[in-house]
């Protein structure tokens, strides 16, 4: 881990995740089918895949990756979100989780055999990780025509209220949430980038959960004040059923390992 990721903010970012994994099970958007094949490399449906999801959390994309029928191995590091992993296996049918595997581990030091895997995914996660390190990891364990990939959600910036709850919750404080630059990396090569349409459906109080699992509200003295904030915006914008839409982009990454 370099001198950024494991200084003050950053580092307590990114290990803020797991006090709170069983909310941001339940309120984190999840992954398409359509997103996860392509950040797959677009498999033909009757193509079973060993895949390695990193920073796995509490399975959101690994649980979508299984249930395309792929085998897949989620790597995370805390106890908390692998708990509640385990914990959400528990409600897919048994042939589905019994594809999953879960492993204590980091995007830098990947705990599978070089040359053994036909897909890396990093699902909201690979700003998180040591780029370099992580990137070479990946090519390790990768074979030959294997892909890597990454994907991150992004609210719409052109909705009236998200850019009122981007202000309250000062999204932009403490950065990195995401990779802006298309990567590159000596042993893949040339990257694809492809944005996919996204939509979840929220009540308000679900709204202020969500809010409470970014890391950067999550380790905010005044977290309390700022999910009061949300809470009157979202009772402010909801709909007659007191519920919120939310628009989103997803951006995806996908480099073939030469
Ligand atoms: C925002 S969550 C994304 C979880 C999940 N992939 C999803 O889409 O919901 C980021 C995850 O990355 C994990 N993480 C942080 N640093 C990591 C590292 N160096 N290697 C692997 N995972 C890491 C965190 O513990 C957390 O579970």
């Amino acid at each position: 881990m370099d001198e950024v990721a494991s200084s003050g903010v950053f580092g307590a970012r990114r290990t803020s995740f797991g006090a709170y994994a069983a909310a941001y099970d339940a309120v984190r958007p999840d992954w398409p089918a359509g997103t996860v094949a392509w950040m797959l490399g677009s498999p033909t449906a009757a193509t079973v895949y060993r895949v390695v999801d990193l920073g796995a959390g509490t399975g959101l994309g690994t649980r979508a990756i299984a249930t395309m029928g792929h085998e897949v191995i989620a790597v995370e590091p805390s106890a908390g979100m692998r708990d509640a992993l385990t914990t959400s296996l528990g409600a897919l049918p048994e042939r589905i989780a019994a594809r999953v595997s879960i492993l204590a581990g980091g995007a830098e030091d990947i705990p599978v055999e070089s040359g053994s895997i036909d897909a890396v995914t990093a699902f909201q996660a690979w700003h998180w990780f040591d780029e370099a390190a992580a990137a070479a990891e990946c090519a390790r364990v990768l074979r030959p025509g294997g892909w890597l990939s990454m994907g991150w959600h992004h609210r719409s910036e052109d909705v009236v209220w998200l850019r009122e709850l981007a202000e309250i919750v000062q999204r932009r404080q403490n950065q990195p949430d995401d990779q802006e630059a298309p990567p590159v990396w000596p042993e893949f090569e040339p990257s694809e980038t492809e944005l996919f349409t996204h939509r979840m459906r929220q009540s308000v109080e679900n709204l202020v959960l969500h809010a409470s699992t970014w890391s950067y509200v999550a380790i905010r003295p005044e977290r309390d004040r700022i999910l009061d904030e949300v809470r009157a915006l979202g009772r402010r914008v909801a709909d007659r059923d007191g519920m919120v839409d939310i628009p989103m982009t997803t951006r995806c990454y996908r480099l073939r390992r030469r």
